[in-house]
């Protein structure tokens, strides 16, 4: 089966959005660190969102996610759906709206997480299901027991309240596999889950 990998940006005190949903604090950041090991920001050209991308077989989000995507990305206009080519999967109980263009693949989904695993397993093929957020799915996954691994990429920034990394205690413990350091001041975590 693909391993499940919950990739995503968080504010030192653990909140991957603020309450009204802005990435200001994330997007807007711009810190520097100059030490031993620093690499290119995390979306730099070849960097290392873009090596984690080319390992991702199919996506899966909530449909807030979703719709931040779809009201910040000018998909009609010609920006294009960044996820072209790899199974998108949005967990929703309502009637989203689907772009169209070359290689979108939207699939709007409700239901378990567990019941959805083994398609989306299966799209993923030899690559990574990358759980793209919010919180509240990847304590879903981590309570199936699906939770493989999570990469935080953490930017030094406090914003006291708003959308957290996980709705829930995770379930078993954390073992540290890497880390990354990046020459605007983020580090990336990355920990294997074990049950
Ligand atoms: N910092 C980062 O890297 C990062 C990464 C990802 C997201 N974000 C941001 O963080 C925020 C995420 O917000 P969030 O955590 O509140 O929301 P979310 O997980 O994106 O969406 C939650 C919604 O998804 C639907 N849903 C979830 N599980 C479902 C299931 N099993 N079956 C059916 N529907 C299901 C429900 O809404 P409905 O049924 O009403 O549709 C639920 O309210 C957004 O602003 C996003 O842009 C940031």
């Amino acid at each position: 089966m693909a391993r499940t990998v919950y990739y995503c940006a968080s504010s030192l005190d653990g909140y991957i959005a603020e309450a009204d949903d802005s990435l200001d604090w994330l997007l807007g950041y711009e810190g520097t660190f100059e030490g031993e090991g620093a690499e290119p920001g995390p979306m730099s050209e070849g960097g290392a969102y873009e090596r984690f991308y080319e390992g991702v077989g199919a996506l899966v989000s909530g449909s807030a996610t979703y719709e931040w995507i779809l009201d910040h990305v000018d998909v009609a206009g010609g920006g294009g759906w960044p996820y072209a080519g790899k199974p998108f999967w949005v967990l929703s109980s309502r009637e989203l709206p689907v772009p169209e263009g070359e290689g979108v693949d939207v699939r709007i989904a409700d239901g378990s997480v567990a019941e959805l695993y083994v398609e989306m397993s299966r799209a993923a093929g030899d690559r990574a299901l990358w759980i793209v957020g919010g919180g509240g799915v990847a304590s879903q996954f981590a309570a199936e027991g699906l939770l493989d691994e999570v990469h935080l990429t953490v930017v030094p920034v406090v914003l006291g309240a708003g959308k957290p990394l996980f709705e829930h205690p995770l379930p078993g413990s954390m073992q540290l596999a890497g880390t990354s350091v990046f020459n605007n001041g983020m580090v990336e975590l990355r920990y294997e889950v074990r049950r």
